[in-house]
């Protein structure tokens, strides 16, 4: 079973591939995090990583279609879960191709529909934890650290992304609605996509996928 999280920026992508990972033992590939990763060299490609990634930007697809294969074959032989992938309808088709060479293809599109003034609040508030990554929002009080900038599991120190504000979230949701939302459409086509309702609780929004998959078993 291979899944894509497609959705806006701060939807609960990353939130929901946790939750899914955890019931069905998934792959879970982030751009988003193997780009971080890869932003935190200290040389001149890691720096020009952050700086677009700061920015709000995409970052281009012969960079993130070489770091994803690169991953990917080391990974062979598993149910995988992309969160932040594609992006672009290039990347779509190259996944398909990627997908198709190993006789293998997508399963499930879940489409996670957030309003935008939520997205804006969801970004403002996430911090996460330096040491486990843990995720916390601190504009929504079931998601709040029981101490104010502590993580509840270990203790560590909560930070910020540099791209979570207000500037660089418009900057993330244009970029969405002008070359990932084509996909929209891409996997409405081929039948593989569900739109779920995630302007709700975590654990209301996971058990509208779950009970997709189940139904589908
Ligand atoms: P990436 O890291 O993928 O960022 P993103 O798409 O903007 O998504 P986020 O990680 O911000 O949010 P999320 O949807 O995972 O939400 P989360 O679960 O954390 O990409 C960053 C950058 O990398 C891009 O801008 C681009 O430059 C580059 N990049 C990455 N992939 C790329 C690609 N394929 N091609 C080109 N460039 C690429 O939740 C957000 C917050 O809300 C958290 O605080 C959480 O606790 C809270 N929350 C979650 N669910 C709920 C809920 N149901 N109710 C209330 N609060 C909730």
């Amino acid at each position: 079973m291979n899944i894509i999280l497609l959705a806006p920026p701060a939807a609960g992508k990353g939130t929901q591939a946790e939750l899914l990972d955890e019931k069905y033992h998934l792959n879970h590939i982030s751009t988003g995090d193997l780009l971080r990763n890869a932003a935190s060299r200290e040389d001149d490609f890691g720096k020009k990583l952050k700086e677009i990634m700061a920015s709000g930007a995409l970052v281009s697809d012969e960079i993130v279609l070489e770091m994803l294969e690169d991953h990917l074959e080391k990974s062979a032989n598993q149910n995988l879960l992309f969160d932040g992938f594609p992006r672009t309808i290039h990347q779509a088709e190259l996944l398909d191709e990627m997908l198709e060479k190993k006789n293998d293809k997508i399963n499930y599109v879940f489409l996670l529909d957030v309003e935008e003034d939520i997205l804006k609040k969801r970004i403002t508030g996430r911090r996460i934890c330096g040491k486990c990554n843990s995720v916390y929002n601190v504009n929504v009080e079931a998601l709040n650290p029981k101490q104010e900038n502590v993580c509840d599991k270990c203790g560590e120190k909560l930070y910020q992304r540099v791209d979570d504000n207000e500037e660089s979230f418009n900057i993330r949701y244009q970029e969405y609605l002008e070359k990932t939302s084509p996909l929209i459409n891409y996997y409405q086509e081929s039948q593989k996509l569900y739109r779920i309702d995630s302007n709700q609780r975590k654990e209301v929004v996971f058990d509208s996928i779950c009970k997709i998959i189940e139904n589908n078993k």
